[in-house]
């Protein structure tokens, strides 16, 4: 894993938390690289309990560089939430404030009705200690662009190192929810074999079930098949839209493909120089978008 996407207090690739929880009926195969529901999907996906995001005046700068201004932004409980904009705007800085891989300037963020980077002290809000941030980033996982697997592990323990190590969960506990998690994924015959030895998809895959092992409550995706060949997309893709289908998950997806962030979101939020341009239903966006600026962005993002 490359440093950048390592929480600067906490996880070397042995304790990452860049994981997340499996499914039960994620369902069964479409384009023949997953097998059908069985015992070996154990694992279920959370219901019923995940929180909502909310930011509150966030502010973010790199330097001189303010990427965030003043950002207000909410995702419900259990909605799913497409973020588009230009490259360099700061979708991936929202996203790794949420995994607190970056530090918040100023503002507030809640993960349902607790603040990531602040927590309570005697009626006052101070700064979150280490345990506070610790506790509240397991409720959220990410998958990258750039998959982001342990290269050292198997596959198997890229699955098991983050729930035992993180979460207390026995070894018998962690191997028993990864294979469920693989067999969903369709990758059950790979267990044993190390990320060099997978394609782009198969990796991919491999780190949604990482993620989905730490039983999250908010799922981040950051453009996930934007570094895959174009034929390992579509797989990647119709997982991605059976675990949103299946899930209670609170999502926030950056992806600047319209047919997925259509099918995966329930809402699209344009953001530009660090502040939300318009939001809307996906097919108000990508079809009648109000603002200039989106429009713009929609017919570079076509023409590309
Ligand atoms: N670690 C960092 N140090 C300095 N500047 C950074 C850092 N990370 C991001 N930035 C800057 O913050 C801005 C937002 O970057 P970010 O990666 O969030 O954009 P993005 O919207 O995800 O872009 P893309 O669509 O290309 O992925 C950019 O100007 C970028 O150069
Ligand atoms: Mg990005």
């Amino acid at each position: 894993m490359p440093p950048t996407d390592t929480a600067p207090e906490a996880p070397t690739p042995e304790e990452s938390e860049d994981a997340a929880a499996p499914a039960e009926g994620v369902s069964t195969e479409k384009k023949g690289a997953r097998k059908e529901d069985g015992d070996g999907a154990a694992a279920a996906l959370p219901h019923g309990d995940a929180p909502g995001i909310r930011f509150e005046k966030v502010v973010k700068r790199f330097g001189s560089n303010v990427v965030l201004r003043e950002l207000d932004f909410a995702v419900e409980p259990g909605e799913r939430v497409t973020l588009i904009g230009p490259s360099g705007s700061g979708k991936t800085t929202i996203l790794r404030l949420l995994m607190t891989l970056e530090k918040l300037d100023d503002g507030v963020i809640w993960i349902g009705d607790d603040t990531l980077w602040h927590m309570d002290k005697g009626g006052r809000r101070v700064p979150a200690n280490q345990k506070h941030l610790h506790e509240m980033r397991k409720q959220v996982g990410m998958v990258f662009q750039q998959f982001n697997l342990f290269p050292n592990m198997n596959v198997l323990r890229n699955l098991t190192e983050g729930p035992v190590r993180v979460l207390g969960a026995s070894k018998d506990e962690a191997v028993e929810r990864a294979r469920g998690l693989l067999d969903m994924v369709g990758l059950a015959d790979k267990e044993n074999a190390h990320p060099s030895q997978l394609s782009g998809g198969q990796q991919q895959r491999v780190a949604i079930a990482r993620a989905l092992a730490m039983q999250p409550k908010v799922l981040l995706l950051d453009e996930v098949t934007s570094a895959l060949d174009p034929e390992l997309v579509v797989g990647v893709q119709d997982l991605l839209r059976d675990i949103a289908r299946e899930s209670d998950l609170t999502m926030l997806c950056v992806t600047h493909e319209m047919n997925f962030a259509r099918d995966i979101s329930n809402r699209v939020l344009m953001f530009d120089q660090g502040q939300i341009v318009e939001e809307g239903p996906p097919d108000r966006i990508f079809g009648e978008p109000a603002e200039q600026r989106t429009r713009e962005f929609l017919q570079a993002v076509l023409a590309s």
